[in-house]
């Protein structure tokens, strides 16, 4: 990389809001301050928490000048050093393949070449789960998709020896790998290189310095011009009067650019008539909105542990929580992998398995208008931009609670220097007021009794920003077994401009139906088009061990024999264990209903139930594209809700190894169709959650978070309530926190 180049990149990564540093630590909690508005008592009258909080300042000044920000301490990761087989590769690690690989016969062509991804190329499974700590680690390796020239290459590099295996990816599928972050920002620049462009855009009436491009990737759809080039696609917003550029679309103004030469193809020029929506309402920034209405705000609330979490992190990456254990870590296209989650059985004092891997393997986000300018907008935001590389720095108190501890995310840029992405995940316990089990017993039984114990989860937290939208995934483990994976929307639309600024303008027909719009008007000259998110997460589920089956347990209705009972029909459970991948291709239905189980047959309770996991839908939506619909075969992983596959190291990325302009042909569908056995065999299962979205009012200038999710739940699997002996909360256990000092 030149060094214009790297000053770009750098540039791209300051201004995306992270710091290239190596001063932070993986994993720290946020120091309180000790100096506050707050006194709290903790049993006695000794003071012993202290709080800070935006919302109290702001009553008199809405921005607290010299506010404290919190800031995870920070170390230096430029010495750490792996202890566990699945622990990311460190700094001095990827620094040491890329030293490897500059002195390998690929690169000695001269060719540009960049690296697209780098991570630990995981030991063999069955050499992870018998490790154990104090044990050697297993040879160090690391995976590399580098690009050489025009060719892909998928590279082993042992980190000891420095051998380098060439992979032949089975039988190499179409597309190419995820992008880098400097491809992204070519793709910002590259129209601007062309003199049509700039044309266009004086001509529109805007100044160019107000003019920011997006990359959009493009999908596939067979057309010529993007036949065997890696390209992508621009389209560009006035950021004249606001920072929510995203509402000021240059309508129809899309720019076809090489990723690999960096140049312009096409630009296709249409949507001249319609104009550019105003600044007006854009803004989202706290400084420039703040409310000033004092009865309209609340309160401070925070939740206080004064005797500190009551979780650990050993070894940078192994997370502890009363009866949970799991390793936790960053990764560049899945965000974050949890790995080896085992929970603690209170009744036989063993820690039995329960998950090997679980991670969002791929994103699917159609939009749902097929005109020129949009009908190619069907991201798929892991394999195509790296749901982690979007990842950016979390903010304390805001995107998690004063009581989160942070972990940094150790990646690579396109010429192979790690970088630093700080406080990408976060780790907290939370509290929200819920019961985690209760009884009263009524009056008319002459027995007191009022028994309840609070429900307090640990919540793992990632933020992805891809572009305009952001995703925040959650895991959160309950103590009673239960493991919620949840997904929330926020961000910002992706708008479409339109002459109408009223609904009464827009055309009708003869007959009064009214224009297809592809979505709601929600404010002058802005259209925000329906589309879909769907969220495949893989689980590999190791329920007491790998060996699994996946049973469908399925509903029906029992009509009662004539004379048999006063009931004409009961629900009755039908247990079908799937014996081969097609078996375990689910469609939910609310009129078919069944329950999903990961069961261990060799591993049954004392009454004789195989223990389980069962996968646990909620409120989710399935896509209505024809199958035959490009993007839908890309994203053929969406067709069913629930897959269940043999597990093999090579099939994780439910889109393919290549989702970029990916045609189909290596995604979870193709392999499942394969139809082998997965009956009482090492099983992974995919869940897809997905949302219709049809955007309204309340979406504009940014979306309040809308979230779903699904649980993870032991069905058999402990001999009882796992929770019996939790203890409830007591008055003399908790802090009771003050207005003291504060003048309101
Ligand atoms: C287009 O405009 C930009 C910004 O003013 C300028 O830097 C660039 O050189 C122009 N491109 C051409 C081809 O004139
Ligand atoms: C493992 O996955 C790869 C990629 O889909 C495939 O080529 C291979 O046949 C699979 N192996 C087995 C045993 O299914």
């Amino acid at each position: 990389m030149d060094q214009k180049t790297f000053f770009r990149l750098v540039f791209l990564i300051v201004a995306a809001g992270f710091i290239i540093s190596f001063t932070s630590t993986h994993f720290s909690h946020a120091p309180s301050s000790t100096t506050g508005l707050l006194d709290c008592t903790y049993s006695s009258s000794s003071p012993l928490c202290a709080s800070r909080n935006f919302l109290f300042n702001r009553q008199k000044r809405p921005i607290p000048k010299n506010d404290p920000k919190p800031k995870p301490k920070s170390h230096d990761h430029s010495s750490d050093t792996p202890n566990h087989p699945l622990d990311p590769l460190t700094v001095t690690e990827l620094k040491k393949v890329k030293t490897i690989l500059s002195s390998h016969a690929l690169f000695a062509s001269g060719a540009p070449h960049a690296f697209h991804t780098v991570v630990l190329d995981e030991p063999e499974k069955s050499l992870v789960r018998r490790w154990r700590k104090g044990n050697p680690l297993p040879p160090r390796k690391a995976s590399a998709i580098v690009r050489v020239g025009l060719d892909t290459h998928v590279l082993t590099v042992d980190l000891s020896s420095g051998l380098v295996e060439i992979e032949g990816y089975p039988v190499r599928a179409s597309g190419y790998p995820m992008m880098t972050i400097e491809d992204m920002s070519a793709a910002t620049l590259a129209p601007f290189s062309n003199a049509d462009f700039n044309r266009t855009i004086i001509s529109r009436g805007v100044d160019l310095k107000d003019v920011k491009c997006f990359p959009l990737s493009c999908g596939w759809y067979g057309k010529k011009e993007e036949e065997n080039t890696r390209v992508i696609k621009s389209q560009c917003y006035s950021s004249q009067d606001t920072v929510n550029f995203y509402m000021r679309p240059i309508e129809g103004l899309t720019i076809l650019i090489d990723l690999d030469t960096r140049q312009v193809i096409e630009i296709v020029d249409t949507g001249r008539t319609i104009p550019i929506p105003g600044s007006t309402n854009t803004e989202y920034r706290f400084e420039n909105i703040a409310t000033t209405d004092k009865n309209r705000l609340i309160n401070p609330i925070s939740i206080e542990q004064p005797r500190g979490p009551s979780f650990v992190v050993e070894d940078n990456y192994l997370v502890k929580w009363t009866n949970w254990e799991f390793h936790l870590k960053p990764d560049p296209r899945a965000g974050m992998v949890l790995s080896q989650v085992r929970v603690h059985d209170p009744d036989t004092q063993e820690t039995r398995d329960v998950m090997y891997k679980g991670f969002v393997s791929e994103l699917f986000v159609p939009y749902m208008d097929p005109s020129d300018a949009w009908y190619f907008k069907t991201y798929m935001d892991a394999g195509e931009y790296g749901f982690g590389l979007q990842a950016m720095p979390l903010v304390p108190l805001n995107d998690c609670p004063r009581n989160a501890a942070y972990m940094d995310g150790v990646f690579t840029a396109a010429d192979g220097t790690p970088f630093v992405r700080e406080n990408m995940i976060c780790i907290f316990e939370s509290y929200a007021g819920d019961i985690a089990w209760r009884h009263s017993e009524s009056p008319f039984i002459d027995l007191p009794i009022r028994e309840v114990r609070p429900k307090v989860t640990l919540v793992v937290r990632m933020a992805a920003s891809v572009g305009n939208y952001d995703y925040i995934i959650d895991y959160v483990f309950q103590t009673d077994g239960l493991i919620k994976a949840k997904v929330g929307l926020s961000g910002i639309l992706m708008v479409k401009g339109t002459t109408y600024q009223n609904k009464n303008q827009v055309n009708k027909d003869k007959d009064g139906k009214e224009e297809e719009l592809h979505g709601t008007l929600l404010s002058e000259n802005v259209i925000g088009v329906i589309h879909d998110h769907y969220v495949t997460f893989y689980l590999d589920m190791d329920v007491d061990g790998p060996d699994n089956s996946f049973v469908k347990v399925n509903f029906k209705r029992q009509e009662t024999e004539p004379g048999e009972s006063p009931r004409k029909s009961y629900m009755k459970t039908v247990r079908n264990v799937a014996k081969t991948e097609k078996d375990g291709q689910i469609k939910l239905s609310l009129f078919d209903p069944s329950e999903f189980h990961v069961i261990n047959s060799a591993k049954t309770t004392r009454v004789g139930n195989p223990t389980g996991y069962k996968i646990v839908p909620r409120a989710t939506a399935a896509t209505l594209l024809d199958p035959d619909d490009p993007p839908q075969k890309r994203a053929a992983f969406t067709n069913n809700q629930i897959w269940v596959t043999p597990y093999n190291k090579s099939e994780q990325w439910a889109g393919g190894l290549f989702t970029y302009q990916s045609q189909g042909d290596d995604t979870l569908e193709v392999w499942s169709n394969r139809d082998r056995d997965i009956e009482n065999k090492d099983i992974v299962v995919w869940y897809t959650l997905g949302f219709h979205h049809v955007p309204c009012q309340e979406d504009f200038p940014i979306m309040p978070t809308v979230s779903s999710s699904f649980d993870l739940k032991p069905v058999n699997f402990f001999e009882r309530n796992p929770i019996l002996k939790a203890a409830p909360n007591f008055e003399h256990d908790l802090p009771v926190c003050g207005a003291n000092s504060v003048s309101a």
